[in-house]
């Protein structure tokens, strides 16, 4: 049956095609060099408002700590998904155990692109989905804020993810469908300039789609 040969011989040929095109498709996108020229020199004052608008503390702050200990941001929440369980590590000042040892286009890279400084994808329960609407000078002054907080040690646990949501390279495909930089909402030119700053706030660091919103509609582009 020569047919047959031929058939499972192009199967097997676009199965290759196919594999290709998505190790390719999903490899990790960093930020190119204009929007890092944006990062700005960084005004802690103003990444203030961005931290709290931007909700880190409920995610990385301890457990349930209370007053300025929300300030240590170790790590170590459960968060229950349909997927597993997430844990948003340590991201305080200690170099080790935290991104005390970051440099601001590692922020920005992780929170624009959800790329890790050593290439790796971040899952999007980092809400990065959202923060990627977010202006570079925002991030370079978030950065600047994140300088004045405490350094404090120790790792958080790893994530609990089933197969095959541990393969972090999969992401890279769910990126292309939903990661954009663009507005959700689209407004006509004209628009008052405190419902665009207000769109931005909910649609950026607010990110309040990520539970607002229906689970897994893509954006609009
Ligand atoms: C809804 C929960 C949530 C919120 C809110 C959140 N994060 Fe995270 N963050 C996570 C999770 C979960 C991870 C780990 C993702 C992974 O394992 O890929 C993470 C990872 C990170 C990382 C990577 C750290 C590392 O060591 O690789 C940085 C940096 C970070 N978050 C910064 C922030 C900042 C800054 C804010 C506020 C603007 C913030 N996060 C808000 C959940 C959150
Ligand atoms: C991490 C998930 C999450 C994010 C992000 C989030 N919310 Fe919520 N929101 C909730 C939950 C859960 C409730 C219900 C709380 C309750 O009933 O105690 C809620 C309640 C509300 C309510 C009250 C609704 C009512 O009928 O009582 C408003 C208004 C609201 N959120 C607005 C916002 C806005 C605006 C943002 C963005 C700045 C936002 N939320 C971001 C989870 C979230």
């Amino acid at each position: 049956m020569p047919w047959l040969k031929k058939l499972v011989g192009a199967i097997v040929i676009l199965g290759g095609v196919g594999a290709v095109a998505g190790w390719v498709g999903s490899a990790p996108v960093r930020l190119d060099r204009e929007t890092l020229a944006k990062l700005g020199p960084g005004d802690a004052a103003r990444g203030k408002r961005i931290f709290y608008a931007g909700g880190c503390t409920s995610c990385h702050a301890k457990p349930g700590s209370q007053g300025d200990a929300r300030l240590q941001l170790v790590g170590g929440l459960e968060l229950k998904t349909p997927f597993g369980t997430f844990v948003p590590p340590n991201i305080s000042q200690d170099a080790k155990d935290g991104i005390g040892a970051w440099s601001v286009e590692d922020l920005a890279n992780a929170m624009l692109k959800g790329v890790s400084p050593s290439g790796r994808h971040f899952y999007p329960a980092f809400p990065y989905a959202s923060y990627a609407r977010m202006n570079p000078a925002d991030i370079g002054d978030l950065y600047a804020f994140l300088k004045t907080l405490p350094a404090v040690a120790g790792k958080a646990p790893a994530n609990s993810l089933g197969f095959p949501f541990n393969i972090r390279r999969g992401i890279g495909l769910w990126k292309l469908l939903y990661l954009s930089d663009q507005p959700v909402v689209p407004f006509p030119a004209g628009t008052p300039d405190p419902v665009m700053a207000g769109r931005y706030l909910v649609e950026g660091p607010g990110h309040c789609g990520e539970c607002h919103t229906f689970f897994f509609v893509p954006p609009a582009r």
